[in-house]
């Protein structure tokens, strides 16, 4: 996530290209930033102020006199709550605009308000491009300090006519952005990882299923955590009612056979992290009806018949992940069952944690974790289960690294 926490305030101008803008703030967001939008009027003849709300989970700024907005935001904070201002599309019309200070619409006062970084990204047909008076203005503009990104050559969309003229492409855009707010590459981009989370439901019967209390919350952060290092993450969900990480690929199952299946599918990987409390048994023969009580009949027996061991597969595949790192959940001699466990999984670290009930991290959001590595054992202190997950992610960079 190269762009977290970056805000970035998109002006989109009125240009055919600016559908292409619908899709630049979803690669915005996925990198962690937060887009605001303003639309110029002509901007809303081509794409809705509805669509960009949506996409952008906010409010949409449209008019410099709009009484509510100049109330609660106006257009001198929208030029100051930013870390940079996109155009994109930037109209001829609008680079004229702005090389002459001109400031009679909200896209134009934002302009000329902002001491932010402004970057555009044009888009208008190749003659005008060419005309004299748009070099002149783009002459003007790059004077002032401000950054372009594209036009780039090829077909234009209104006509059969090629040139210099198409906007960039919103990756394009993305990368100009992540240039100019200084973020280089993520110390985990081009690596794949797998981590698997909460718990598996074994059934019974179709309405009843053995489980165990595990939350999800710290397999979610620690896959989270991944990604916000340019990590490629796919985090494998067993049943649980915390929110999906933002840029992360999940997959939902439910049994302990489906997420190894759901691994095993994800391999080849980079790092595979098993956070997962997997059931260590299923019922033998689940019943396809729900089983009935029968009054004065003993309760039925459960004939359990052992799952899979997901981190141990892993840790002996062929496809074996370079790093494997897998949790070790006890009540007691953490440390020694954790050293016992990193062998027996073939793993190259092992999280051990002290589970027992009076310890409160069966659902809670604080951990206190032993590493446990073929280096010896570092013991951390109580921490909440994201800055766990961020000392772990740290260690993967390291190793990496190293
Ligand atoms: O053997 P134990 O359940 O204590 O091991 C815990 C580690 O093994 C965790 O990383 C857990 O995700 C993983 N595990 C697994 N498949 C199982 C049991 C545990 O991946 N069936």
């Amino acid at each position: 996530m190269d762009l977290a926490g970056k805000r970035i305030l998109l002006i989109i101008g009125g240009g055919i290209a600016a559908y292409k803008s619908l899709d630049l703030i979803r690669r915005l967001r996925e990198r962690g930033a937060q887009v605001r939008p303003v639309m110029t009027r002509a901007a809303q003849e081509f794409i809705t102020p509805l669509a960009v709300g949506a996409l952008s989970s906010g409010h949409v700024y449209t008019d410099l006199f709009s009484r509510e907005d100049e109330q609660d935001v106006g257009h001198i904070r929208l030029a100051r709550d930013c870390d940079l201002v996109l155009v994109a599309p930037a109209t001829a019309d609008r680079m004229a605009k702005m090389a002459h200070g001109l400031a009679d619409d909200l896209a134009g006062a934002v302009l000329l308000a902002t001491g932010r970084s402004v970057l555009l990204a044009p888009a208008m047909n190749p003659k005008m491009w060419q005309a004299a008076a748009t070099l002149r203005n783009v002459e003007t503009l790059k004077g002032d300090g401000i950054a372009f990104v594209g036009p780039m050559a090829g077909e234009m969309a209104e006509s059969n006519e090629a040139g210099t003229g198409r906007m960039a492409e919103p990756l394009q855009i993305v990368d100009a952005v992540i240039d100019l707010l200084g973020g280089g590459p993520m110390p985990l981009q081009g690596r794949r990882a797998i981590v698997t989370s909460g718990p598996t439901h074994e059934p019974i019967d179709p309405v009843r299923y053995i489980a165990n209390r595990s939350s999800g919350k710290q397999g979610h952060a620690i896959a989270a955590a991944l990604a916000k290092l340019g990590a490629d993450v796919t985090l494998v969900s067993g049943p649980v009612t915390i929110p999906e990480p933002d840029g992360v690929t999940t997959v939902h199952v439910e049994t302990a056979s489906e997420m190894l299946a759901a691994v095993e599918a994800h391999l080849p990987a980079d790092i595979a992290v098993m956070v997962a409390a997997v059931a260590d048994w299923r019922v033998a023969t689940s019943a396809g009806q729900k089983i009935k009580k029968q009054p004065g009949e003993a309760p039925p027996p459960l004939m359990l018949a052992e799952n899979p061991d997901i981190l141990k597969t892993v840790g002996h595949h062929v496809q074996r992940p370079k790093l494997v790192i897998g949790f070790a959940a006890e009540t007691q001699d953490v440390e020694d069952n954790g050293r016992a466990k990193l062998a027996r999984k073939g793993a190259d670290m092992i999280v051990a944690n002290d589970v027992s009930p009076q310890t409160g991290v069966m659902g809670g959001d604080r951990n206190r974790v032993h590493i446990i590595s073929a280096e010896g054992i570092d013991i951390w202190p109580e921490l909440s289960k994201t800055d766990v997950a961020q000392r772990l992610a740290a260690w993967i960079v390291a190793r990496f690294s190293s």
